[in-house]
């Protein structure tokens, strides 16, 4: 029972690594997309965080995360790069140490006339979110996400994104979320539809993309490899599938694979 377990997982210790420089560069560059035409859209966020990270914090200088991700690569980024853009708006208003989460990438990048749904489970990450999201609009449930989207769909605007980002703490996730991308799908056909994973030396991704692709041909999936934070650590990499995506993002996916290999 989601509700039921203990949660122990907390963004603040990897807040800014590898694998949130490419997925949020890529949500950025699809929210910029998908915004520069006039019709609304729903942004959807299932597992929110506290949408906002200091990466000053004693979590985040605990693991040295965020310094061998943005901070070494935000100056690969063109200045006009919507990642870019977006994360220099947040600092300029929440200082240099400030990154932001999902939540707050796309308050930055979306309009008056887009509806933000965003979903958090655990009490201090939601409380924090609401305070940091106050005043947005944004609807903000403590409720377990990959329900909360499946009722809503589709979501009014029918036009927009979701973004699901479990942190994978429950080996059940790999077989459940095929599913609920199926379900998804199927009431919700015309949502760009992201889900991230991480790439683990133990493999246990390959069967959840199998099905993903068996049940998908036409899913776009995109990896980046990285060394492991720590010696002995699982995490090799990180990848997004993309159900319905933008035009434009395998090109985009593949200038951000090479940014963060120094290319
Ligand atoms: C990887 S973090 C999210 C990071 C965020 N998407 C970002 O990139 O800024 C996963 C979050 O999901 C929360 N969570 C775990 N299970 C959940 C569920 N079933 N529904 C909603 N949130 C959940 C955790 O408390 C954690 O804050």
């Amino acid at each position: 029972m989601r509700h039921g377990r203990m949660l122990s997982y907390q963004h603040s210790y990897h807040a800014g690594n590898l694998a949130d420089v490419h997925k949020h560069a890529l949500l950025a560059w699809m929210l910029a997309q998908m915004v520069a035409k006039d019709k609304p859209l729903s942004f959807i966020d299932t597992h929110a965080g506290r949408g906002l990270y200091d990466l000053g914090s004693v979590e985040a200088r605990k693991t040295g995360e965020a310094q061998a991700g943005i901070e070494a690569l935000a100056d690969r980024f063109a200045p006009d790069d919507p990642y870019a853009r977006m994360l220099s708006a947040v600092r300029a208003q929440h200082g240099p140490m400030a990154y932001p989460g999902t939540p707050l990438i796309a308050r930055h990048l979306l309009r008056p006339q887009d509806r933000m749904t965003l979903a958090e489970l655990h009490p201090g990450e939601h409380e924090a979110l609401q305070t940091v999201m106050a005043g947005s609009g944004a609807r903000i449930y403590r409720r377990d996400g990959l329900a909360l989207v499946l009722s809503m769909a589709p979501p009014a605007p029918r036009r927009g994104v979701v973004i699901i980002d479990p942190s994978y703490e429950v080996k059940d996730d790999y077989t459940t979320l095929p599913e609920v991308l199926r379900k998804l799908r199927r009431k919700w056909n015309v949502g760009v539809l992201l889900l991230w994973y991480p790439v683990l030396a133990a493999g246990l991704q390959n069967a959840m993309l199998a099905q993903i692709r068996a049940d998908h041909p036409d899913a776009a999936i995109f990896e980046t490899r990285f060394p492991p934070a720590r010696a002995g650590h699982g995490l090799h990499g990180a990848g997004l599938v993309v159900l319905n995506p933008p035009f434009g993002l395998k090109d985009r996916a593949a200038q951000v694979d090479a940014l963060m290999r120094g290319q």
